[in-house]
């Protein structure tokens, strides 16, 4: 019998700490249950200490969610630790994630300490994790350049101590994969309890080798890896979920182990991260790219159409491509609608707000005669975006002509009371852009701005993503329109509010 690979989702952790990412607390409890019905193993919902959101962001997946284990991230300090255990409480299975770094580099420049100080917090952080939950995982930052003698000491010292899973992160994404699987084949040969705890990958992908070096560790005995949605996370991202998953599940001929998941739900919750987070999935991109399973070349489809497996080593259905059938239309009734949406795993806190979004459904329907999955997820996001926000979209109306200036008149609600502005310039969006920050007086820098299609047809709802920087900090935003110049208005207010709502937060890495 093969063996089980723990399969551990940072997507509302690492990938959350990608500048622009951040979730609110509903995003990452919608993010979380797609997450627990994929039968993903432990899900780190967040580093509790960060601010009071991210606290109580852990502490709602852990309320709701029931068949994951549920992980807070905490750096080996006592403060942080009694934080993650308190946003835990409530969870069914807690784990509680601690790290302190162990390379020289770290050591010297960032935390000021000697080796020995170094091992004496880690141990005491496990033993006090150990008073919350018996999941404890103890990770060595930087581990890919540490040395080797060393965390063999700390290794076995924080086993010693209680924890269950180590995890050995390539923080910097710097190793190769034949050397960061020898490093774990080493490390469980030669720390004597290593037997006690599951060996652990966790790798950034810098140089483009996240993947490789992950499924290198799994082949030298890791039986968890980490890692995100999309390879969502700091700088080029972390592990892939997606590609680590098949790449296990399709080559079974070189693996002992396989995970748990439900590989039908990938596309789903692929599509999911990129709308909530406004990270877009590049079309060539393994798995959940646009082009990952089309045969564009008449060579290629003449062969998968005679026999399939000449070109394709995957079946796009069992990621869950194709499954965007037609779900509902203009005659569906609300019951329907409510229904499905709690297939796609979305329930509402109140009446209103399944009313408000059955309403914006049948606005939707009187546009768009099919409704998709896709669809309705896209106007759940927006529908829970547009509750919580100061600033609300009433109305836009454009005037663009060949050759003449384009006009743009904005009304919005700004807590409470509606306003207007037109303006004129070269572009439609530009004017409805310069109109919002004429009502607004807000001082923003636009760093991208994006369009791309949630389905098929020239009737699709177009989604927009914008990134705007605001005194040092990024700040994504999204909206979604059968119009594209309305989804690029609601993406610009979305992230302006995302501006007047920002608090800080600490990172656990600096
Ligand atoms: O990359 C890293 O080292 C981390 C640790 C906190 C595990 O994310
Ligand atoms: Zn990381």
């Amino acid at each position: 019998m093969s063996d089980k690979l723990i399969i551990f989702d940072t997507t509302l952790r690492d990938g959350e700490q990608s500048p622009g990412a951040s979730m609110t607390k509903d995003e990452k409890v919608r993010i979380a249950k797609v997450l627990e019905k994929m039968h993903v193993d432990v899900i780190e919902a967040g580093f509790a200490i960060a601010s009071v959101g991210d606290f109580e962001a852990v502490k709602a997946v852990a309320n709701t969610i029931k068949d994951s284990t549920i992980c807070s991230l905490a750096r080996a300090l006592d403060k942080d630790i009694d934080r993650a255990g308190e946003a835990l409480k409530g969870a069914n299975s807690a784990r509680i994630h601690t790290f302190i770094a162990t390379s020289d580099i770290h050591m010297k420049m960032k935390l000021h300490m000697t080796p020995d100080q170094v091992v004496e917090q880690a141990v005491r952080s496990v033993k006090r994790a150990r008073q919350y939950t018996n999941d404890v995982e103890f990770s060595p930052e930087d581990a890919g350049r540490s040395d080797e003698d060393f965390l063999c000491r700390i290794i076995e010292a924080t086993i010693a101590a209680g924890a269950t899973t180590i995890n050995i992160p390539d923080t910097v994404g710097y190793n190769l994969p034949h050397q960061f699987g020898a490093t774990i084949k080493s490390l469980i040969e030669r720390v004597p309890n290593s037997d006690q705890a599951i060996f652990s990958a966790h790798c950034h992908n810098d140089l483009g080798l996240a993947v490789a070096n992950s499924l290198s560790a799994v082949l030298n005995g890791a039986r968890q890896v980490e890692c995100t949605i999309n390879g969502l996370g700091e700088r080029a991202g972390n592990t892939a979920l997606e590609e680590v998953v098949m790449a296990v599940r399709t080559r079974q001929d070189e693996f002992d182990c396989d995970t748990d998941i439900d590989t039908t739900h990938i596309l789903s919750a692929s599509r999911l991260v990129s709308s909530v987070t406004g990270f877009i999935v590049q079309p060539n991109k393994a798995i959940v790219g646009a082009n990952a399973f089309a045969h564009e070349a008449g060579i290629h489809q003449d062969g998968v159409l005679k026999h399939r497996e000449t070109y394709e080593i995957m079946r796009a259905e069992d990621v869950g491509w194709n499954a965007n059938k037609l779900v509902l239309g203009k005659h569906s009734g609300r019951n329907a609608f409510k229904a499905r949406l709690i297939e796609l795993g979305v329930e509402f806190d109140s009446e209103e707000s399944l009313n408000d979004a059955f309403r914006r459904f049948k606005e939707l329907a009187d546009k768009k005669h099919e409704i998709f999955d896709e669809d309705l997820q896209a106007l759940v996001s927006e529908t829970q975006i547009v509750e919580s926000e100061h600033i609300k979209f009433v109305s836009l109306k454009v005037i663009s002509e060949t050759g003449e200036k384009n006009s743009a008149t904005v009304t919005l609600n700004i807590d409470g009371e509606e306003k207007s502005m037109t303006t004129e310039t070269s572009g439609s969006v530009d004017a409805t852009f310069s109109a919002i920050n004429q009502l607004l007086n807000m001082q923003v820098n636009l760093q991208l701005y994006s369009v791309s299609n949630v389905t098929q047809g020239t009737d699709a709802l177009g989604e927009v993503s914008v990134r705007l920087e605001h005194e040092g900090r990024i700040i994504n935003g999204q909206g979604t329109d059968t119009d594209i110049i309305s989804a690029s208005a609601k993406a610009y207010i979305h992230a302006l509010n995302k501006v007047l709502a920002a608090t800080n937060r600490a990172h656990p890495q600096i």
